[in-house]
């Protein structure tokens, strides 16, 4: 497994703007980048896996963050299945308090009994250390303006009620 290659894995149901920081910064770490979509069955979806990814591509490329990086959704067994399969030997994780820390945490250290896959965290932008797609799922329910906190493509597409799908 190579250390230069990251898998970038998350619900993103909608990704959010600490979501695309936690991208670019990761980018810019690594030669090549998989942001990957993975179902969380913990957690109901707003939005189909396809929307999610197409979402993904549209919202990386309005931030201008550019390098080797593949934007796919998972669904057939371990995260750390996929990690193997495309040589990735990091994952990446962006921690905005020690509420993340406690989820991420046991995570982390199966992951890595698993596969020897190493999940580096990076800390969240004060500026993004609120938001989360949970606060943006429901914001967005209730009609409240989500433009603040998230990139232009996920406003547009959630403010257009394209999400009734
Ligand atoms: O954005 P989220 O919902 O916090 O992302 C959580 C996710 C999807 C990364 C996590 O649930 C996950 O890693 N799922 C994959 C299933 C898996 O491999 N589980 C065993 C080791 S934790």
């Amino acid at each position: 497994m190579n250390n230069r290659i990251a898998v970038v894995p998350g619900s993103f149901d909608p990704p959010t703007l600490g979501h695309i920081d936690v991208i670019r910064r990761a980018a810019a770490l690594y030669d090549r980048l998989h942001v990957l979509v993975v179902h969380n069955p913990d957690k109901e979806a707003m939005l189909p896996i396809a929307q999610r990814l197409q979402l993904l591509e549209r919202s990386i490329a309005a931030a201008g963050i550019g390098g080797d990086i593949v934007v796919a959704s998972w669904s057939m067994g371990l995260l750390v299945d996929y990690a193997i399969d495309v040589g990735a030997g990091v994952l990446v994780k962006g921690i905005r308090s020690q509420v993340d820390i406690t989820y991420e945490n046991p995570m982390a250290i199966v992951n890595r009994h698993l596969a020897q896959v190493e999940t580096v965290f990076l800390l969240t932008d004060p500026a993004h250390a609120m938001v989360s797609s949970s606060l943006v799922r429901q914001v967005a329910t209730l009609g409240g303006d989500i433009a603040p906190f998230v990139p232009a493509p996920v406003a547009e597409f959630l403010d257009t009620g394209a999400r009734d799908i």
